[in-house]
């Protein structure tokens, strides 16, 4: 099987750092004319949008708060200036503010879900608006677009200290298989994954030393994620050879998700 994405336009949020950053790439490797989002981080993204154009590819950055409605306008407005249309959403920009339900400030908890969820709702509708608009085009792919939201783990594991974070990832998952459910019969594929412990700079502390290994523990397939194995998930949900995957969220966790507390027998 090879996958092929040319011909695509791809957005990904979120893409100056991490999982965002290695499957911008990843589409880009795959044929994808590609826009890196980024909020805070100018010129990583600018630097992986000069790699990618000297590599034969195409790319821009755009700035935008995936959270602020007028934002997300404008970058799903410069990315039809630029390349003209819209095939492939990746919904991945997420943070992290963790704190234990006694410590938890609103602010914690506000400034996390309107990233998570509330940045996925406005981007995903963005999106489906343009491929509407579009319709399909059979020459460039059988559907009329696709989307990929960013989950986690954490939108089954419940997470002590991240109530935050997990209800936001909880969150995803339904608002991921509403809109599969709603849309599907435009030829709209939405689908999620949903990643275990990856080696970025969000899991910096928790994959180094000690805490590797207490981590690894909690990993049946006895390693930590590299942002590769997210970002190849990535690319076959995003081209043909998914044509049939509608409304799934694929764990990507090497286990984590099958209470490994359980595998010697309880
Ligand atoms: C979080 C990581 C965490 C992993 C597994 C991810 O969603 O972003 O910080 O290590 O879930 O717990």
């Amino acid at each position: 099987m090879k996958i092929s994405l040319e011909g695509q336009v791809a957005v990904v949020t979120g893409a100056s750092s991490g999982i965002g950053k290695g499957t911008a790439k990843a589409l880009a490797d795959a044929g994808a004319a590609v826009v890196i989002n980024y909020n805070s981080h100018a010129e990583p993204a600018q630097q992986l949008a000069e790699e990618i154009i000297t590599a034969g590819g195409k790319a821009i950055a755009v700035k935008a708060d995936v959270s602020s409605e007028i934002d997300v306008e404008q970058l799903f407005e410069k990315t039809l200036d630029a390349f003209g249309r819209l095939d492939i959403l990746i919904a991945n920009s997420g943070m992290q503010r963790d704190a234990s339900i006694l410590d938890m400030t609103l602010e914690d908890w506000n400034s996390v879900i309107q990233v998570n969820l509330t940045g996925q709702f406005l981007c995903a509708r963005a999106a489906i608006r343009q491929f509407v608009a579009q319709g399909i085009d059979t020459s460039i792919s059988r559907a009329a677009g696709k989307i990929i939201h960013m989950s986690s783990v954490h939108e089954r594991i419940p997470w002590a200290g991240h109530a935050n974070y997990a209800a936001s990832k909880g969150g995803v998952d339904l608002l991921m298989r509403t809109l599969a459910q709603e849309v599907a019969h435009q030829r709209i594929r939405i689908n999620s994954v949903a990643p275990g412990a990856i080696s970025t700079a969000i899991n910096e502390q928790a994959t180094r030393g000690d805490q590797a290994d207490k981590l690894l523990e909690l990993i049946p397939y006895g390693r930590i994620g590299a942002v590769e194995d997210v970002a190849n998930a990535i690319v076959w949900l995003a081209s043909d050879a998914s044509d049939y995957v509608v409304g799934a969220s694929l764990f990507i966790d090497g286990g984590m998700s099958l209470y490994p507390e359980f595998r010697n027998n309880g």
